[in-house]
């Protein structure tokens, strides 16, 4: 058997694969849970003990376990093998295995960051780091801390490291890729980091790949200075804390995105271990797959200031089309997360944990302050703002629950701002702006269709008499208003949706677009709206007695022309009674 096979038989896949994706047993020897290769909301990703591999139904990934470890790393087949063998302590064969160019530098990389750690540590409790020391007491981080998350110093030499790794005899290129070291002009190499302290950047399995140096000194610039990106350290796809949280993470059911180490640290400390940040990065797809893995619901929780509200935002989207479920917490007093535990204590910041508001809830809160939502045109802005956030929801029911929401946050028709939503979506492949204000339709018969909207109990009487109106075919809202009528026989006290369903695609845009540009106040009195509607019924009737006096008058006219004297009178006769208030508008 060879050393593959051997290792295969020896380490337990569901235990392996478990580690990056939460599986539910499914029989005896089969587990399941959600892909960890393509985004999914339902679990098609499973796990045959008995048979040793992996399959899934989604993307139709498959393999053993080292294909697994190999595609969830990035490593070749030998560095998964390896990865295996130490992670489960099984002995590796005694002759080296042949490897190849790219893992070789990848392994002297990871060398060279595990003899730079154990410099930067000692350095930190050597005379050296007394001033590092002294800022982190000033920071409040305690020794056991310190020891955590094996922080430490680098003098200001710029041979600090740089020495030590010439002398154990890393290659000039692998110095060069270490991104540890820089080159001189005429050779040689200096430290990237001096006189910093020094926080360790891990991969999800523990492995020392990166570092990010704070100054010292107020002033100092940058304040943070972080590895660059190289074939160890690809900052889009790690977190940082990631490999000490998942634990917590999974336990908690939820996890807590922060801006800064010191943030990770100071909530780590205080007890709150299921705390991950991203590492001076805009947040990537590649690091919500990281956390979701864990666990589904994320909360964001950036620092209370325009940039950190800003970065939240952003940050949304990213997590929603990862099908995460977002939360915000936004802490008061001006304090960030490290500041705010510290000052507050760990009860305080657990409550407001739990208090967290969901992120369309925060976002709408942010529309309601940013757009007047109390008119018109400010509700049509703050659903615009809202709309490319709802739009990424890319499950259909989770869409139309937050539709609702924001519909009541802002006090509109649920069923309108789905239709919005929807008519937007279509329309983006043009990039018009969405659900124009339906100005082409007059307001009397944009006042009459949301009147109607609104209240129920006027619709049977009102409708009865519209209907009932020769100048009803010619309005422009006519379709509608036939399906309400159609709809308070069938169903009285019907509801938006129920309308919307009766309309073809033309007519619903319309509707979308007048009950959005409803300039009537919500909570007007019934009497109120009683009042308005027959106001526009007399209206829409006056128009209507204009439009039939002009045809008869004209009518009058050509038979009086045409030596039609009969038909002349009767015209006549039937323009006196609409005169007199008749409303009888025959004219044929
Ligand atoms: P303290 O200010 O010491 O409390 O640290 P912090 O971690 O809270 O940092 P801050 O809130 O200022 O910034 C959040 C994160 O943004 C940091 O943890 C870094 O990842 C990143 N960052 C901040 N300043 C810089 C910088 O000057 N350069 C780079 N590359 N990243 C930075
Ligand atoms: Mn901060």
């Amino acid at each position: 058997m060879d050393f593959a096979e051997q290792l295969k038989s020896a380490v337990d896949i569901a235990q392996v694969i478990g580690e990056y994706v939460r599986l539910r047993k499914a029989s005896s020897a089969r587990y399941t849970g959600l892909c960890p290769f393509h985004t999914e909301k339902t679990p098609s990703f499973s796990v045959n003990v008995g048979k040793q591999f992996y399959h899934c139904f989604g993307c139709k990934a498959s393999g053993d376990v080292i294909r697994f470890v190999m595609e969830m790393e990035g490593l070749t087949f030998l560095e998964a093998l390896k990865q295996l063998a130490e992670r489960y302590g099984i002995p590796m064969p005694q002759k080296p295995m042949a490897s190849d160019p790219e893992s070789k530098l990848r392994d002297a990389l990871s060398a060279m960051h595990d003899l730079a750690l154990q410099l930067f540590q000692k350095a930190l409790q050597s005379s050296d780091g007394a001033q590092a020391r002294a800022y982190l007491q000033k920071r409040g981080i305690a020794p056991q801390t310190t020891e955590e998350f094996q922080l430490g110093y680098v003098d200001r030499t710029g041979q600090f490291l740089a020495r030590r790794l010439q002398q154990d005899g890393f290659s000039p290129e692998q110095m060069e890729k270490s991104g540890l070291v820089l080159q001189r002009e005429g050779g040689g190499f200096f430290d990237r980091f001096r006189n910093r302290l020094m926080f360790p950047i891990h991969n999800e399995s523990g492995k020392v790949v990166g570092f990010a140096g704070r100054a010292l000194a107020d002033g100092d610039e940058p304040k943070y200075l972080n590895s660059p990106e190289t074939p160890i350290y690809r900052k889009r796809n790690l977190l940082y804390n990631l490999h000490r949280a998942k634990q917590p993470i999974r336990k908690s059911g939820h996890s807590i995105l922060v801006e800064g180490y010191m943030d990770v640290i100071g909530l780590w400390a205080a007890g709150v271990q299921e705390v991950v940040a991203s590492c001076g990065t805009a947040l990537s797809g590649q690091q919500v797959k990281l956390l979701t893995r864990h666990a589904e619901q994320v909360v964001v929780n950036f620092d209370p200031d325009a940039a950190g509200s800003n970065a939240a935002e952003i940050s949304i989207d990213v997590l929603l089309q990862e099908n995460a479920r977002v939360r915000i917490l936004e802490l008061d007093g001006d304090l960030d997360p490290d500041e705010y535990v510290k000052k507050h204590g760990v009860d305080t910041y657990r409550q407001r944990l739990t208090n967290a508001a969901s992120y369309f809830h925060w976002l709408a809160d942010r529309a309601r302050k940013r757009f007047p939502v109390r008119t018109a045109e400010g509700r049509v802005e703050a659903l615009k703002y809202l709309l490319p956030v709802v739009q990424r929801i890319p499950d259909k029911l989770e869409r139309a629950a937050v539709a609702n929401d924001v519909a009541s946050m802002l006090g509109v028709e649920p069923g309108l701002v789905l239709e919005y939503f929807r008519k937007a979506a279509l329309d983006k492949r043009e990039s018009r702006a969405p659900a124009p204000v339906a100005e082409t339709v007059r307001p009397v018969e944009r006042m009459l269709v949301n009147s109607l909207l609104d209240q129920p109990d006027i619709r049977q009487a009102v409708l009865e008499r519209l209907c009932a109106m020769r100048g009803f075919a010619a309005l422009e809202t006519r379709r509608i208003l036939e399906a309400m009528a159609g709809l308070e026989q069938a169903k009285p006290g019907f509801q938006f949706s129920d309308l919307e369903a009766r309309l073809e695609e033309k007519d619903r845009t319309l509707l979308a677009s007048i009950a959005i540009a409803d300039e009537m106040n919500e909570h007007a009195e019934p009497e109120q709206v009683y009042e308005k509607v027959m106001a526009c019924l007399k209206s829409l009737e006056n128009t209507e007695v204009d439009t039939a006096r002009r045809e008869l008058e004209s009518g009058i006219k050509e038979a009086e022309r045409a030596g039609n004297m009969q038909e002349a009178l009767r015209l006549y006769e039937t323009l006196n009674q609409l005169i007199r208030g008749r409303t009888t508008v025959r004219t044929g």
